[in-house]
């Protein structure tokens, strides 16, 4: 029997990865992690202080080895962080070991949602929505080149996102199983 397909979802800050990513895992019964959470379990500190002792540099290297480790998991539901598609080896290994959802939203939503969250060292800055505007141009064609699915969380209910993102990956796991080799057509998504 073929192992259930994992669901990956990147996108910007403030996007609702790691609400989604929950509710998307209790609705389908799958484990939920979210990479960040690991890192501070790992590390038995909060993600502020991993940026001020070992810097950015230190912190996305953390990123990269839990999610080489969590994308080998099976039939899971993982939400990344902002900035783990910046490293060509994160994004081929999401490509590569599951289905990966870009969710999207607007920078004002993105600034209601982090405005008054102290855990995100990169919008400790004088203008937060510069900076929120500057990551989003770099990095949205990351987002891009590796999602197989794009999903707007923009005004919109957790519930009605999730529901949305079950919609779609059934109806692309059912245009594999018709086009190519791999059935994904019974698999509980
Ligand atoms: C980051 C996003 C954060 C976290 C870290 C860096 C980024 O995750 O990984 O602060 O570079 O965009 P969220 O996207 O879950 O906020």
């Amino acid at each position: 029997m073929q192992a259930l397909p994992n669901l990956f979802l990147v996108g910007p800050m403030g996007t609702g990865k790691s609400t989604i990513g929950r509710t998307l895992a209790a609705e389908l019964q799958r484990d939920f992690f979210d990479s960040d959470h690991v890192i501070e379990q790992r590390c038995g500190c909060n993600i502020p202080w991993i940026f001020d002792v070992e810097g950015e540099a230190g912190f996305r290297l953390r990123e990269a080895q839990v999610i080489d480790e969590i994308t080998r998991y099976q039939g899971i539901v993982l939400a990344t962080g902002g900035g783990a598609v910046m490293h060509p080896t994160n994004r081929r290994l999401l490509r590569e070991r599951g289905v990966v959802i870009y969710l999207s939203t607007t920078v004002e939503q993105q600034l209601k949602r982090t405005s008054r969250d102290r855990n995100r060292p990169l919008l400790q800055c004088a203008d937060p929505e510069q900076r929120l505007r500057e990551l989003l141009e770099m990095r949205d064609p990351l987002y891009r080149d590796t999602a197989t699915l794009i999903v707007s969380t923009d005004r919109r209910s957790p519930r009605s996102v999730v529901a949305e993102i079950r919609r779609r990956t059934r109806r692309y796991a059912g245009s594999v199983s018709r086009s190519c080799c791999s059935d994904l057509s019974g698999y509980s998504l």
